[in-house]
């Protein structure tokens, strides 16, 4: 689907409001207030589809000052996220270029999302092993203290190790799964030789203990997974120093398509795609390449402020001007 318009005519806030009716959150805004309409109090997403053949009505209600609430079939959810555990969605919007950019926590945060999607069994499992670390951390500030003895670290000790440990293997196992769709796509795009890796190994008891004196004076622990990168090459540099804007964009745009292609063949049905400005950057050859790649089975949508950005006959196209979607 292609939703054309010009700028500040609503893509971006349509889209934004897919996002939020089918996962719970905001790909882009940081408070509840920033969707909900200047002057209004609260806001109000209801999308209808077909998830796996089977109706679906999702509906999230944005209040400022007060928790978002959702239902799912006219059931209230625990909590707006929840929706994510139902309904899958994907999304560029080229604020995700920091995966790219940014510093390796972005990275992490992004693939730890992925993980999530790949394998929800073992979605938790980034939550536990922070929770885990904090809470080693605390000991350690309490042994700096005198407050604690060494003996009360060795279990947080063991706790971290074994979750690092867990959490490493699921990261490799979501990277192994995602490296040759990722390289594949980005190579269609025209970025060669793209590839994607993880950076890191679990830490070990010894090798904890072995740093305890730097780790007491930091109160911090000063190894594991959240210290780890996401590796992103082309050609054998990496794209965060070397990649040009464009590079990195398809970078960012591989790594979206690279699981959608994936979770197309896993799970009931296909994830939703919203791609917002993903053709503004790229030449006519990317777009041709682009357009082959999002008609191959997940349902897209996809923005554009003119409708011949896009060199293909979309299945739907719906143009946006302020207040109307025609
Ligand atoms: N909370 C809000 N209430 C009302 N209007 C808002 C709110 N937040 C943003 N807007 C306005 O919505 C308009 C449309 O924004 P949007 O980002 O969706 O445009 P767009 O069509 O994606 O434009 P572009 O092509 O430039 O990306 C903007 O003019 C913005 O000022
Ligand atoms: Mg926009």
């Amino acid at each position: 689907m292609l939703l054309h318009g010009p700028n500040g005519a609503g893509k971006t806030n349509l889209l934004e409001a897919l996002h939020v009716g089918t996962q719970g959150f905001s790909p882009r805004a940081r408070s509840d207030a920033q969707m909900v309409r200047f002057g209004a109090t609260a806001g109000r997403v209801t999308l209808r589809g077909t998830n796996a053949d089977t109706p679906f009505e999702a509906d999230v209600v944005l209040a400022t000052g007060d928790a978002r609430r959702a239902r799912l079939n006219g059931e209230r959810l625990a909590s707006a996220e929840r929706l994510r555990h139902e309904l899958r969605t994907l999304v560029f919007t080229p604020d995700r270029l920091a995966v790219v950019k940014g510093a390796p926590a972005t990275r992490r945060a992004y693939l730890d999302r992925s993980l999530g999607r790949l394998s929800p069994a073992r979605a938790a499992l980034p939550v536990e092993y922070a929770a885990a670390v904090g809470q080693r951390n605390a000991c350690l500030r309490r042994l700096r203290a005198g407050s604690s003895s060494p003996a009360a670290l060795e279990p947080w000790t063991e706790r971290v190790v074994a979750l690092a440990t867990a959490l490493v293997l699921a990261r490799s196992a979501a990277i192994a799964t995602l490296a040759e769709p990722f390289t594949e796509v980005a190579g269609a795009l025209g970025l060669d030789s793209a590839i994607l890796g993880y950076d890191g190994v679990p830490p070990s008891v010894s090798e904890l203990n072995a740093r305890l004196e730097r780790d007491l004076d930091r109160g911090l622990t000063g190894a594991g997974p959240h210290l780890h990168d996401v590796k992103l090459e082309a050609r054998g540099h990496e794209l965060r120093s070397f990649g040009s804007q464009g590079e990195q964009r398809i970078a960012v745009l591989a790594l979206v398509l690279a699981e959608a292609e994936v979770l197309r063949f896993r799970g009931s049905s296909p994830p939703l795609v919203l791609l917002d400005d993903v053709l503004s950057e790229l030449d006519g050859d990317r777009r041709q390449a682009l357009a082959a790649i999002v008609s191959r089975g997940c349902q897209t949508v996809i923005t554009a402020t003119a409708a011949a950005a896009l060199p293909a006959e979309p299945a739907q196209t719906l143009t946006v001007g302020p207040g109307v979607v025609r």
